[in-house]
């Protein structure tokens, strides 16, 4: 059994989670993820590590299914089945470089330890965060922390750029030149963002999120194809260079676990509706 020392909603379906580790902190590296087990019977599901310290482990996590939901319903000092972790390869951490970092849903907490690296590492960063609408926007002082620049991303228009995160690369693009660009997020946005960067051909690593079952390289499910050739995210990943990645072939995949209330709904449709 694993304590919550600390959970709170950062913005509606939106949790921040802080477990008790004595552990995950002597091996923990940004980029890496997590796997936990809400309860006995619950499913392991795979979450970026947002933070750690000598006592805990944190996660940001996004109500989507029956696993997410049964975490949803806990609160401090609750406790869930298990904690694995850390796994997937850290982020490579460059230095001297301007990198554009962008996060969208659940990849807003997941950027904010590559940011951290990449900013203790010397580097220039822009922070760039998108949502549909300004209430869905969270953590920006945190992040604001290790960023040079720091734009906001609203598809609505209700606060900063309005669009959607293509509209703002291609506008940033134009002015200014950036080294590298990651991106942390749903399937969709880290989709967009190398669509985006490829015809420019700027450097883009993207978090990638498949369907995962034990995340130690055993099951196969988690595979991608990079570059023609098959790899697992859990333990070849889960970051890619996003133009090497066969979206498609990751996009049909995911669909086919879609449950029934979302499988009539298209891939763009899907966009749409958040
Ligand atoms: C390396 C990695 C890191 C991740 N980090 C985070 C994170 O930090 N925070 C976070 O909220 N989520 C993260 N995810 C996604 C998260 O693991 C899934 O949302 C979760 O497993 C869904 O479980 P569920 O039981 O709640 O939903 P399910 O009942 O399994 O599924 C509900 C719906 O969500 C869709 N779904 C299921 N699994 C995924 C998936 N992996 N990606 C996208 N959609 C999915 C299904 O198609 C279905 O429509 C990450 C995934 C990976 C592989
Ligand atoms: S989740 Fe089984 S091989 Fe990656």
């Amino acid at each position: 059994m694993v304590k919550i020392l600390k959970k709170e909603l950062l913005v509606p379906n939106i949790h921040f989670m802080v477990l008790e580790s004595e552990v995950i902190h002597l091996n923990a590296k940004a980029g890496e993820f997590v796997v936990v087990r809400p309860d006995e019977y619950g499913e392991r599901i795979p979450l970026n590590l947002v933070d750690w310290d000598e006592h805990s482990a944190s996660v940001v996590f996004m109500e989507v299914g029956t696993s997410t939901r049964k975490l949803g319903c806990l609160k401090s000092g609750d406790t869930i089945a298990d904690l694995a972790g850390p796994l997937g390869r850290p982020t490579e951490i460059v230095t001297g470089k301007k990198i554009l970092a962008i996060g969208g849903c659940y990849g807003i907490g997941a950027l904010y330890p590559v940011l951290r690296a990449f900013k203790e590492s010397g580097n220039t960063v822009i922070t760039a965060i998108e949502a549909r609408s300004a209430f869905l926007l969270y953590w920006q002082e945190r992040l604001k922390k290790y960023s040079d620049e720091f734009f906001e991303i609203t598809r609505d228009g209700t606060r900063g750029f309005t669009g959607h995160i293509d509209k703002f690369l291609n506008w940033y693009l134009l002015k200014n030149s950036v080294d590298m660009v990651y991106a942390q997020g749903c399937a969709y946005l880290t989709y967009l963002v190398s669509q985006t960067t490829k015809p420019v051909g700027i450097k883009t690593v993207v978090g990638l999120n498949p369907i995962m079952i034990d995340a130690t390289g055993m099951c196969g499910v988690c595979r991608v194809i990079i570059n023609g050739e098959t790899k697992f995210a859990c333990v070849d990943g889960p970051e890619f260079d996003g133009h090497s990645v066969d979206w498609a072939n990751l996009l049909t995949r995911r669909h086919i676990y879609i449950n029934e209330e979302r499988r009539s709904l298209s891939f763009y449709e899907c966009e749409k509706y958040g």
